[in-house]
């Protein structure tokens, strides 16, 4: 194995309401599966409204905060914690272009996605971010750990 410990990362990455309505929630779980990374925590619910202010907080100046905050409350996310790494650069990368106008072909919001207001899937934009998102959506007890030996099998 020629990973270090500390280079094992993780990133919080949801699928919006759009995503779950829309029936991609395997579609999305496999890229991040095949790609290698681990599902360290997963859970499904429907965020109020106050929790998608506080989830978008470093947001809230912008004209379409409201909106965006409305629709991620707007019915059931799948909220997950992933693990890898690099995964907070390449989760991003995985995912495509915040406007699917952008996104290249071969990323998630490329490949499934048209409007930037329905972009089925969100993910962390940095470490900090990563860490602060995570223990916003996650109690620590619900990461599980998957043990000294797994990382073997991928570097
Ligand atoms: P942002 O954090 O900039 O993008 P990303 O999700 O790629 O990290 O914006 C958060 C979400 O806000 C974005 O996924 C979709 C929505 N949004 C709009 O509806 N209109 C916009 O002009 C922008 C920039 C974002």
């Amino acid at each position: 194995s020629t990973v270090h410990a500390a280079e094992i990362e993780r990133t919080f990455i949801a699928i919006k309401p759009d995503g779950v309505q829309r029936g991609l929630i395997s579609e999305i779980i496999s890229r991040f599966e095949r790609k290698g990374y681990k599902l360290v925590a997963i859970k499904i619910l429907t965020p109020t409204k106050e929790f998608a202010m506080l989830h978008y907080d470093d947001l809230k100046e912008r004209p379409f905060f409201n909106g965006l905050c409305d629709f991620l409350s707007s019915g059931p996310v799948v909220a997950m914690v992933w693990e890898g790494q690099g995964v907070v650069k390449y989760g991003r990368k995985l995912i495509g272009a915040t406007s699917p106008h952008n996104s290249e072909p071969g990323t998630i919001r490329g490949d499934l996605a048209i409007s930037v207001g329905r972009n089925i899937i969100h993910g962390s934009d940095g470490p900090e971010t990563a860490k602060n998102e995570i223990n916003l959506w996650f109690k620590p007890e619900e990461l599980v750990d998957y043990g000294l030996d797994s990382e073997k099998w991928l570097y």
